[in-house]
């Protein structure tokens, strides 16, 4: 059976390093047969949470607008590509957005259904692809913290990271093919890990 692969791009810059290298893993998945979704977030209309609860009673989020699609696909998925630049020592304003909205998953989870605490279900993988421009050795920790508890939310296991410093400006990846061949070759075995797992 095909896996299916959602991969979300997460930089305003479609051309741009992270998402270049999440092009690259969207072809490795693709060559070793899986099904690729792609979402760009800077397309989509998702207001961040406003904080309102209206999601207290069933855990659905009240504001209607492009993240219930996300959403959908998101959680139907096996595996998730998730691509981000840093950005102040996050992820950027669109992940942030889209993670915060799943704020409405979190309170299905432990307050609606109360089934957070006890179900530790890695029921989906995840590679996570980010690149900052400077070299410091915590450059990464703000955001990887953000992606593990986002994670835990949409119970899904951390399978890879690949984290790029030193990439600035828009094409500054294009000067490393190794980190582009190591992308490429992410996405394969990501595709190639999630069918042996269906297979019975
Ligand atoms: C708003 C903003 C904040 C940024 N913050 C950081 C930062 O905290 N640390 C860093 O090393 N680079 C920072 N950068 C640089 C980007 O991480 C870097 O240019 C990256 O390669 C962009 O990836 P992209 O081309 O996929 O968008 C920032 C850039 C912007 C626009």
């Amino acid at each position: 059976m095909e896996p299916k692969i959602v991969a979300v791009y997460g930089s305003p810059r479609r051309q741009g390093n992270t998402a270049t290298l999440l092009k690259k893993a969207v072809q490795g998945a693709n060559d070793a047969g899986a099904q690729v979704e792609e979402i760009v977030l800077r397309d989509l209309r998702m207001s961040p949470c406003l904080e309102i609860y209206g999601c207290n009673k069933a855990g659905e989020c009240r504001l209607k607008d492009d993240f219930q699609k996300a959403r959908d696909q998101i959680l139907a998925c096996r595996g998730l590509m998730l691509a981000s630049p840093v950005f102040f020592y996050t992820v950027s304003a669109h992940t942030k957005i889209l993670m915060d909205r799943f704020q409405s998953l979190w309170v299905k989870k432990y307050w609606v259904e109360k089934t957070g605490q006890n179900q530790k279900n890695a029921l989906r993988k995840g590679l996570f692809i980010a690149a900052g421009a400077t070299r410091g050795k915590k450059l990464f920790d703000g955001m990887l913290l953000s992606l593990r508890y986002f994670f835990d939310v949409i119970d899904m296991e951390l399978w890879k990271t690949l984290l790029y410093r030193g990439l600035d400006f828009e094409g500054d990846v294009l000067k490393f093919p190794e980190y582009l061949d190591e992308a490429y070759q992410a996405g394969k075995e990501f595709a190639k890990e999630l069918s042996h797992e269906f297979e019975f």
